[in-house]
């Protein structure tokens, strides 16, 4: 049997964590949505387009090869695992999730991967609402604006990166109110959809929580 099991929700809700350790665990695939927009994103900034031009970023994004082997995302061949994650790129992709072009043809790509496979997590901000209103199971991940802001910054000091939390905090409720107030594909929550709030919970307890509703579902 097909089965895809959507994880939507805001910046740092732990969507990518819980969707990695979900996938491994089940033995299905991977499919970060978020990345594929960050990729785009950035092949845009390197080629110095106009950022609000749909069509030229819709017609840069057709002409992309991106890829999702295991945990890592490949641009035309390069690893961009690390270079998409970037303060500069993280603030830059919401043109790219504003782009209908660009949309149109990610949406397609993700339809696509999951045809090649038969077990899929997918995580991102309308994989239940829009891509797959069909899936198998929905969750909708969020978590309060104070603990999201704390896991991203802890992201990014794992990283290296020099960043306050005070402006993690601002990002995240920045993309919150932009994700949410997108003309098309908005950040929702699907109606058959089950919600978890995961502050204050471990993020592997938010994994086994979801893993028993995927493995025993009570109808
Ligand atoms: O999940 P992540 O933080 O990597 O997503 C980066 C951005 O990509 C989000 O803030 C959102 O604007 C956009 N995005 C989207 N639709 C998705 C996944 C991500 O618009 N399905």
């Amino acid at each position: 049997m097909k089965r895809v099991v959507t994880i939507d929700g805001p910046a740092g809700a732990g969507k990518s964590t819980v969707a990695r350790k979900l996938a491994d665990r089940l033995g299905w695939r991977l499919l970060d949505t978020g990345a594929m927009y960050r990729a785009v994103t950035l092949a845009a900034l390197r080629d110095r387009l106009d950022l609000q031009n749909d069509q030229a970023l819709g017609e840069l994004a057709a002409k992309l090869d991106v890829q999702l082997p295991e945990g890592r995302v490949l641009l035309n061949g390069e690893d961009v695992s690390e270079a998409i994650r970037t303060v500069e790129v993280t603030q830059a992709t919401r043109f790219s999730a504003d782009s209908p072009s660009v949309r149109r043809r990610l949406v397609d790509w993700q339809r696509h991967f999951v045809e090649s496979f038969r077990e899929v997590v997918t995580e991102g901000r309308d994989q239940g609402t829009i891509v797959f209103p069909d899936a198998y199971r929905k969750f909708y991940l969020t978590a309060s604006h104070d603990e999201r802001a704390r896991r991203r910054h802890a992201e990014f000091v794992a990283r290296g990166v020099a960043i306050s939390l005070e402006t993690v905090l601002k990002d995240v409720i920045e993309r919150d109110a932009h994700d949410s107030a997108r003309e098309i594909a908005p950040m929702k929550a699907a109606d058959d959809a089950r919600r978890i709030d995961s502050t204050g919970l471990d993020l592997d307890e938010v994994v086994r929580l979801i893993e028993r509703e995927i493995l025993e579902p009570t109808g």
